[in-house]
């Protein structure tokens, strides 16, 4: 089994501080790496800023500073925030590192030497604040399909990168590699919107401004941004560099996570950039939605996204997770509101865990002051409760396999749900007042403890820090994947920590 994984996020554009929409992406792929990592993978989870490019130069000389020290303080930021989300990247790389110049300028001069960049003039219809250029036919209304904004046209000699070339090569790898693009929907959009009418060479160097990687033999140009960002997923292993451990590692990346309006640059243009360096392509681009608030796309550019901080601040950084992971469908767009933020918390995590767990905790110290114990006084009643606890460890690893975090997240508080029902039909207070049903009672909230134990080993990927008070509260060493692949790991005579409250109800505030 190949036991590596290499996943990434896009590199996020430091023009302004990030928000909910940026964490999407971050929150999601750091949940899949902590699965991975916990199923005994050899995981290397990347992430970082794509920090060139006119957009950053004008914002810079609007703060009066220069383009670096503009992305150097959102860069600070941006790591505190994923501090404070708890994402467990393996590097976070920076188009601005040195090693990654370099990377460039020797894969765009590589390109250059064997006539796969050529140069030319280019005419286009440009976005700034989305910097992208347009064709006629993709506007929307003459205005740019992504923003709405106003496009201009601009003339000037530029470098083009022959993607004409590589386009029968590129629908011959779709056909062979069905799993390349997913959701399939998108795939179709490739095909039809771009590369049936014909692929455009693209232009990959810029004269008329100069915060970019500069074009080592023709040094009036810079690497226009998408051939510098793409290249960030193999610059980063150390691709080119003297050390090309990392790379000869992890790459083939196992998945490129991308939103969905940037789905096309990753399944056309990086790929032919890949072909033509005579690299293996990525296994998967996963193209997700959008969260959206009132059905527009969250963005700072349209003044509403508010720092995600203020959410971890007041309802926890596993509140915030939670909601990102399993409301939204994996490749639809979902709902964003601080509303819905609070039902979510209160239905799943109020409701649901914190309650099980408090409940089950509190129950044990009452009646055996703690202790665990087990006397296999068993009915027909757990059965259902331990299937679908043990079964829960196939679920999982498919759900997480496909991408579907959500969904996995359902299967477990699924098994959660019924573990509540569970004490609602054995009526443990009942129990506990008849002599004789001691070792029953012993034998329900043992089956209790271990469905919590068991839940408690996959939520470490998703809501962490929730876990580690769960494995406190239940003083137990079984945390490993492995163990929570039985039922009855739970160690017998080993005594519980108090019960502590995991989440409190959010009373909405009028
Ligand atoms: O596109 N919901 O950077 P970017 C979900 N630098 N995802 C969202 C979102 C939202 N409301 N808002 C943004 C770039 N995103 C390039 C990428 S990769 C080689 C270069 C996602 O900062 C967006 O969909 O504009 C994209 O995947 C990512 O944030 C970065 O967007
Ligand atoms: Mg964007």
């Amino acid at each position: 089994m190949d036991k590596k994984f290499y996943i990434t996020t896009p590199i996020y554009y430091p023009s302004a501080n990030f928000h909910i929409g940026h964490c999407y992406t971050t929150i999601i792929c750091d949940a899949i790496a902590r699965f991975k990592r916990l199923e005994g993978y050899d995981t290397f989870y990347l992430t970082g800023t794509d920090e060139h490019g006119q957009k950053i130069q004008k914002k810079a000389e609007e703060a009066g500073v220069t383009p670096k020290e503009y992305v150097d303080k959102i860069v600070d930021d941006a790591k505190d925030l994923w501090k404070s989300l708890g994402i467990t990247y393996d590097k976070f790389i920076r188009t601005t590192d040195e090693e990654h110049v370099e990377c460039v300028q020797k894969i765009f001069k590589q390109l250059y030497d064997q006539g796969d960049i050529y140069k030319g003039e280019y005419k286009g219809l440009y976005c700034t604040p989305c910097e992208s250029f347009w064709t006629e036919s993709q506007l929307v209304e003459g205005k740019c399909p992504d923003c709405g904004r106003d496009v201009y046209e601009v003339t000037e000699e530029a470098y083009f990168l022959k993607l004409s070339k590589y386009q029968d090569k590129l629908v011959k790898y779709y056909e062979e590699h069905p799993d390349f693009i997913e959701p399939l929907s998108r795939k179709n959009e490739m095909i039809n919107n771009f590369i049936k009418p014909g692929l455009d060479d693209l232009c990959v160097s810029r004269t008329s401004f100069d915060w970019g990687i500069p074009v080592t033999f023709d040094d009036k140009h810079v690497v226009y941004v998408w051939l510098d960002a793409l290249s960030n997923y193999i610059s980063a292993l150390g691709y080119k560099s003297n050390d090309e451990t990392l790379f000869n590692k992890y790459w083939p990346a196992d998945v490129h996570v991308v939103g969905k309006e940037i789905v096309r640059f990753h399944v056309i243009i990086w790929p032919i950039m890949l072909m033509a360096l005579g690299l293996e392509l990525p296994k998967k681009v996963f193209g997700h939605g959008w969260l959206v608030i009132d059905g527009g796309k969250i963005s700072k550019s349209f003044g509403n996204g508010k720092d995600p901080r203020e959410f971890i601040k007041a309802y926890g950084v596993d509140a915030v997770r939670y909601f990102v992971l399993r409301e939204v469908p994996f490749g639809s767009d979902g709902n964003f509101s601080e509303e819905a933020l609070i039902n979510r918390t209160n239905a799943d995590l109020v409701n649901v865990l914190g309650n099980l767990v408090n409940r089950t905790i509190s129950m044990n110290h009452k009646y055996f002051d703690g202790v665990v114990l087990n006397a296999d006084v068993s009915e027909q009643l757990d059965k259902d409760l331990i299937e679908s606890t043990t079964k829960l460890h196939e679920l999982v690893i498919k759900n997480v396999e496909d991408l579907k975090v959500g969904d996995a997240l359902q299967e477990i508080f699924e098994v959660l749900r019924k573990a509540n029902k569970y004490i609602d039909d054995t009526t443990p207070w009942i129990l506990a007042k008849d002599e004789t049903k001691q070792d029953r009672l012993k034998t329900v909230l043992y089956n209790l403890l271990e469905t919590i134990r068991i839940c408690a080993v996959y939520l470490q990927a998703f809501i962490p820090e929730t876990a580690e008070k769960i494995f406190n509260q239940l003083n137990t060493k079984q945390t490993s994947f492995e163990s929570a692949k039985e039922f009855g790991l739970l160690e017998q005579n080993i005594k519980l920590n108090e019960p502590i409250h995991l989440f409190d109800r959010i009373e909405v505030k009028e």
